[in-house]
């Protein structure tokens, strides 16, 4: 028997979406003398945790940035061992996802990846896709200059192609364009490992996100420092641009 926490927080102030920039891996290896690689390993165990704690709450949206369309950037070595996790987090823990009732969608642009890869993720969101416990996007090859861009192309097109007319385009259908068409924005933006900055991750998403940042590094994180986040997010008056009652 699953004896779940009490929730320090009324269910109405739970935030309907978190995010969360999984920022540290190398920083966590690095202080214990280890290989960057080990950090991103113990990074998986994390997000299995995190994972299993957003359910617990009954959020019923998690986005994680799990590699950006800067990630290339780093040293071929590293990006062949996150190719690795991925794949083997998708062997290992599809069944595992399915049977807690996880749909899995993947925000990103997927053709940078192996045929393999490509494969085992169309795959996994194929037969996760009528699940509705936890809707959990990897954002993978993500990038939020690269989504708006991609968004901006495709309506001028329907333009071109008089499928749409210049006047008719608002925000309703920009974010139709957008990766997360049809998933309310995140309330909640969690960053790990403390630095103060965005990192290209859900820029038109997260407009109105209330930001919370902790030292935590990402392999250390868990359901306590989630529950805090929240707790946090809970106290916090969520204006939109207006102004509060009195
Ligand atoms: C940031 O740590 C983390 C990443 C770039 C990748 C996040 C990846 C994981 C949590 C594991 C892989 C997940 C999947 C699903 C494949 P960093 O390397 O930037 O750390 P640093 O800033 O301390 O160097």
């Amino acid at each position: 028997m699953t004896v779940k926490k009490a929730i320090p927080y009324s269910k109405d102030r739970l935030p309907k979406h978190v995010a969360i920039i999984m920022d540290g891996n190398g920083r966590w290896a690095n202080k214990r003398m280890l290989p960057r690689q080990i950090g991103h390993k113990a990074g998986i165990e994390a997000l299995k945790r995190t994972i299993e704690a957003v359910i617990d709450l009954g959020i019923p949206v998690l986005t994680v940035y799990a590699f950006s369309t800067e990630n290339w950037k780093r040293p071929d070595t590293e990006i062949n061992y996150l190719m690795t996790l991925l794949h083997e987090y998708l062997s290992s823990e599809l069944l595992s996802l399915h049977e807690q009732n996880i749909k899995l969608r993947i925000i990103g642009d997927g053709v940078a990846f192996s045929a393999r890869i490509q494969e085992e993720l169309t795959m996994a969101c194929e037969m996760t896709t009528n699940n509705t416990a936890l809707l959990l996007n990897i954002a993978l090859n993500y990038g939020g200059r690269m989504e708006i861009t991609t968004a901006a192309r495709n309506i001028a097109e329907k333009v071109l192609r008089e499928e749409l007319r210049l006047e008719d385009i608002n925000e309703d259908i920009f974010a139709q364009q957008l990766f997360t068409e049809g998933v309310p924005d995140p309330d909640l933006l969690i960053r790990t490992a403390g630095d103060m900055r965005v990192s290209n991750f859900l820029l038109w998403q997260i407009a109105y996100s209330e930001i919370w940042i902790t030292d935590v590094l990402w392999p250390d994180f868990n359901g306590d420092i989630l529950a805090q986040a929240i707790e946090d997010y809970g106290k916090r008056d969520r204006k939109f641009g207006g102004a509060l009652e009195q």
